[in-house]
């Protein structure tokens, strides 16, 4: 069973990739209502709302928010803050659809600019995102891709030794295999020099704490094809520019109260 649950069918990848676009749509409602002054509860029942309205059966997971003094604890879902001027969020969320669930995170200031810091740290992670994204394919490794993230950050003028590289160079931003569970069984696999087999579906996960109060996480539902990758939550902004003309547009919450 636990071979059979690591590579998925056809069908299993398609009920997935629904998981995945309602978990989009619900993403992206959610960045569109973000503004400083906004309570985190009145979010999180946003994301809830859209997933359901969207044909959900219950969320993958409690969504996960966090802001402020909350980026130390990694999975916080209190939803217990008023958003700040200068917050940086990130919203790890997703649904569970017919069974299946999607793993999906995105990374935002809520008062829908970056500072110049904020920008640095993202744009460092959404550049290594690409690395292993381009990399994916049947027959590569895990850790074959890493070393592309090492490669690429020594060419970028990066230290590839500091600690915060080391979990995405040795695994190649891959964190877990997504299915029945968001964390799906793994025990039949053998590590990072595994070669990767078509209908392998996991989270590509590009996860860097950075302070007390900041930090980032941009992540994705990924299944490998017979020819390469498919990004099965795709449809967000994920560039800097992108984020922050798509969060000048009012989202549900501004038009139907907090
Ligand atoms: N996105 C939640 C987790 O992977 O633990
Ligand atoms: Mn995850």
């Amino acid at each position: 069973i636990q071979v059979m649950r690591k590579v998925k069918s056809p069908a299993e990848v398609a009920l997935v990739r629904e998981a995945a676009r309602i978990g989009v749509e619900a993403h992206l409602e959610f960045m569109r209502s973000t503004e400083v002054g906004m309570p985190e509860r009145a979010l999180a029942a946003l994301f809830e709302f859209v997933s359901k309205r969207e044909g959900a059966q219950e969320l993958a997971y409690e969504t996960i928010i966090m802001a402020g003094e909350h980026h130390p604890w990694g999975h916080y879902h209190r939803w217990d803050r008023t958003l700040e001027d200068g917050d940086f969020l990130i919203l790890d969320a997703g649904p569970d659809y017919a069974y299946y669930n999607a793993d999906i995170s995105t990374s935002f200031p809520a008062n829908g600019l970056f500072s110049s810091e904020q920008r640095e740290l993202y744009e460092l992670g959404l550049g290594i995102r690409q690395v292993c994204l381009d990399n994916y394919r049947p027959g590569t490794t895990f850790s074959a891709v890493g070393e592309e993230v090492r490669l690429w950050l020594m060419e970028n003028g990066h230290d590839a030794s500091a600690d915060r590289f080391r979990g995405l160079i040795r695994w190649g931003c891959y964190n877990h295999p997504i299915g029945m569970a968001t964390h799906d069984v793994m025990a039949s696999m053998t590590g990072p020099d595994e070669p990767l087999e078509a209908g392998f579906v996991f989270a590509c996960d590009i996860n860097m704490p950075e302070s007390e109060t900041m930090g980032i996480r941009i992540e994705d539902t990924v299944v490998i094809t017979d020819d390469g990758y498919e990004n099965l939550s795709t449809g967000l902004p994920r560039t800097v520019e992108e984020i922050e003309a798509f969060m000048r547009e009012d989202g549900l919450l501004q038009k139907v109260g907090r």
